[in-house]
């Protein structure tokens, strides 16, 4: 009997170690449930699910931990992975998970865990700890797993769900970009298009909290108004429209914004002539940073910027940046905490889908997460919950 789940447990108390307990008595072993891809391919075509017994924890391995899935989201890179495109990928492998007939990769690169139960070698967490991994392409899109401690890193377990889910990719990577290439004080300005995106609100609210200005480029949408109202309200010094950022005229009622002052950093996630139009507000020596590229057009810009504004133009990617320097993806999880701690981070604005895996065949898990994903083209950023 693994003893972690006892000494938690206090007298009067519906302590969720006792629940955890009780529910293994009850339960013996767990029946976890995978989202693979045996090969690359559109979502749709190539999901499917893996079911697998997950042991019960007095079987764990001295620096094993076990734990439950709490949220995970479905990110623009995920898709690429699938899909095969993304540079950095899960291997496609026979070995990841129990069970298996053939070679697959488990889908999802963050996510959100509670600990159920650790081997006894196991110091840095015990069971009710939430935890993320500690390294990129964990495969995520599962409802239970089992790996070793080094895997995991551990959170604080009274943040946010969806804050936890997403603090690893989206978060981080807005507090590096605005932290990392341009030495930004209070008051000065950065400029960014895919203001709506996640990656835009959190890089918003970081900028407001090192009281830095913003201006925000979104997609014109029928209800403009409630989406400024929105970003504004998480801090947004400015929001404009793409067609007002691509026009002239519209530049001279920035430069009164700014009060003269160069937008030092702008950060493009769209590409095509919006990244044209933004890098034209940027001031001498400013840089632009590329890290996505929603419009899947190329990023266009004017030759003039580099010659007469010196303009700098880099590339970011979260995956590349972390695995270069380790302990800075672990500096940025704390420094994302600490914001959040502060509320200086609004909850994500995200939709919840609830799936139980106990209760789906696994054709219906696959559906739950094809149905998230398509909901992910028009309906905003889609998180699985497993509870
Ligand atoms: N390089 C890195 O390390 C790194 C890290 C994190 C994220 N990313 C990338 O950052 C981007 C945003 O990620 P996210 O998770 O924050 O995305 P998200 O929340 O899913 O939002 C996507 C955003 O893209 C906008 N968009 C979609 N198609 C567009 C188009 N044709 N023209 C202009 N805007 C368009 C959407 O605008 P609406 O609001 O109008 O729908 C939405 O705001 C993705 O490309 C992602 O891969 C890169």
């Amino acid at each position: 009997m693994n003893s972690i789940f006892v000494p938690t447990f206090k007298k009067g108390s519906s302590s969720l170690s006792f629940r955890l307990l009780h529910n293994f008595r009850t339960m013996g072993t767990i029946t976890a449930k995978a989202i693979v891809y045996p090969g690359y391919g559109e979502p749709e075509d190539v999901l499917e699910t893996h079911s697998y017994e997950i042991p019960s924890p007095e079987a764990l391995k001295n620096d094993e931990v076990l734990v439950k899935t709490l949220a995970c989201p479905l990110n623009p890179s995920d898709i690429n992975q699938i899909q095969g495109v993304y540079p950095s990928r899960p291997p496609i492998s026979q070995t990841s998970l129990p069970g298996l007939t053939k070679p697959v990769a488990v889908c999802g690169n963050e996510g959100v865990f509670r600990v159920l139960g650790t081997g006894p070698g196991v110091t840095s967490l015990k069971p009710g700890d939430w935890c993320i991994p500690s390294k990129v392409n964990y495969g995520t899109w599962r409802s239970h797993a089992i790996s070793a401690e080094a895997e995991f890193l551990r959170i604080p377990n009274d943040i946010p769900l969806k804050q936890a889910a997403t603090m690893a990719v989206n978060t981080s990577s807005a507090y590096l970009m605005l932290t990392q290439f341009e030495k930004l004080q209070k008051g000065d300005w950065f400029i960014q298009n895919g203001g709506n995106s996640q990656v835009g609100r959190c890089a918003i609210q970081i900028a407001k909290s090192l009281g830095i200005n913003s201006i925000s480029i979104v997609r014109d949408r029928p209800e403009l108004q409630k989406l400024i109202d929105e970003l504004t309200a998480l801090g947004a010094t400015h929001v404009i429209t793409e067609k007002q950022n691509t026009s002239k005229e519209f530049g001279k009622t920035i430069k009164g914004w700014t009060a003269g002052r160069p937008i030092k950093l702008g950060l493009n996630c769209v590409g095509g002539p919006n990244v044209a139009g933004m890098s034209r507000k940027l001031g001498k020596n400013a840089k632009l940073v590329t890290y996505g590229g929603m419009s899947m057009k190329p990023v266009m810009l004017p030759t003039s910027l580099f010659i007469f504004k010196n303009l700098t133009a880099v590339g970011f990617w979260i995956t590349e940046m972390t695995k270069k320097d380790p302990e800075l993806r672990e500096k940025v999880i704390n420094k994302v905490l600490e914001l959040i701690k502060e509320n200086a981070l609004a909850d994500i604005n995200c939709t919840l889908n609830k799936v139980e895996p106990e209760k789906l065949t696994d054709l219906e898990f696959t559906d739950a997460f094809k149905q998230a994903l398509c909901d992910s083209k028009s309906n905003g950023k889609q998180l699985i919950t497993f509870e």
